[in-house]
């Protein structure tokens, strides 16, 4: 069972995506949980502030460190080492989504599902306090090489893409399609009904040849050859 804390201020925008399909039946299954904590709730006074003005001036607001300390110790154990805060647990990872961090990848998916819990801080506006990458996330992680409006997003297909490389959530085994000996896995053009497809007179889309043959050596071959390993 692997746990999921998404720490947001917009947790109703993460929740409803897992309360569908196969996120449903899996956490249904006890397979996996995804809580989502309101990063508001943990904010004092009246007006629960999570953000204030940057220090050396500029544009924009920063997301407070205290804040995310006490959500964080809140769905974490949390202990001290040396002078930064670190999970209890080895098996946790606490995850700052930044567009600066680490690229995420299959590899990087297949370390994550071996954890029990993933607890993702979901930054918005100009960013965060940088002491919290710095002193309690265990990693920064990036989903791609282009800037978004906050982490929610990123978390989701990390989220997403762990998830499917857990025993039992997408079904049988070999949807996984993992190739022996290889890291990656492998993927090839896929055809259904109908064998012609004519989306205009005169243009016939046809299936290729070699997957109607019958001969499941001349198929294997043809998949090789349109396919990739990713
Ligand atoms: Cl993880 N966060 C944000 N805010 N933007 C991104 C990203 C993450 N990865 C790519 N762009």
């Amino acid at each position: 069972m692997i746990v999921f804390d998404f720490i947001t201020i917009f947790p109703d925008i993460v929740r409803p995506y897992f309360e569908e399909s196969l996120f449903k039946k899996a956490i249904e299954k006890k397979l996996l949980r995804v809580r989502c904590h309101n990063l508001r709730d943990f904010a004092a006074g009246r007006h629960h502030k999570v953000d204030d003005s940057p220090y050396g001036g500029g544009f924009g607001m920063v997301m407070k460190v205290d804040v995310w300390h006490k959500a964080i110790a809140s769905v974490a154990k949390l202990k001290i080492t040396g002078k930064k805060l670190k999970p209890q647990k080895k098996d946790a990872a606490i995850i700052m989504l930044t567009p600066r961090g680490k690229m995420f990848n299959q590899k990087m998916a297949q370390k994550l599902a071996k954890m029990k819990q993933i607890v993702f801080i979901c930054g918005r506006y100009e960013g965060v306090d940088d002491r919290v990458a710095k002193n309690i996330a265990t990693m920064e992680v990036s989903i791609g090489d282009y800037d978004l409006m906050g982490g929610e997003l990123a978390a989701m297909v990390i989220t997403e893409a762990v998830s499917r490389l857990i025993p039992g959530v997408i079904g049988k085994p070999e949807f996984l399609k993992l190739r022996s000996g290889k890291d990656g896995f492998f993927e090839s053009a896929q055809y259904t009904r109908p064998e012609i497809y004519s989306p205009k007179k005169g243009i016939g889309w046809k299936v290729p040849k070699e997957l109607l043959c019958g001969d499941p050596k001349k198929i294997d071959a043809w998949r090789q050859e349109h396919g990739q390993v990713i």
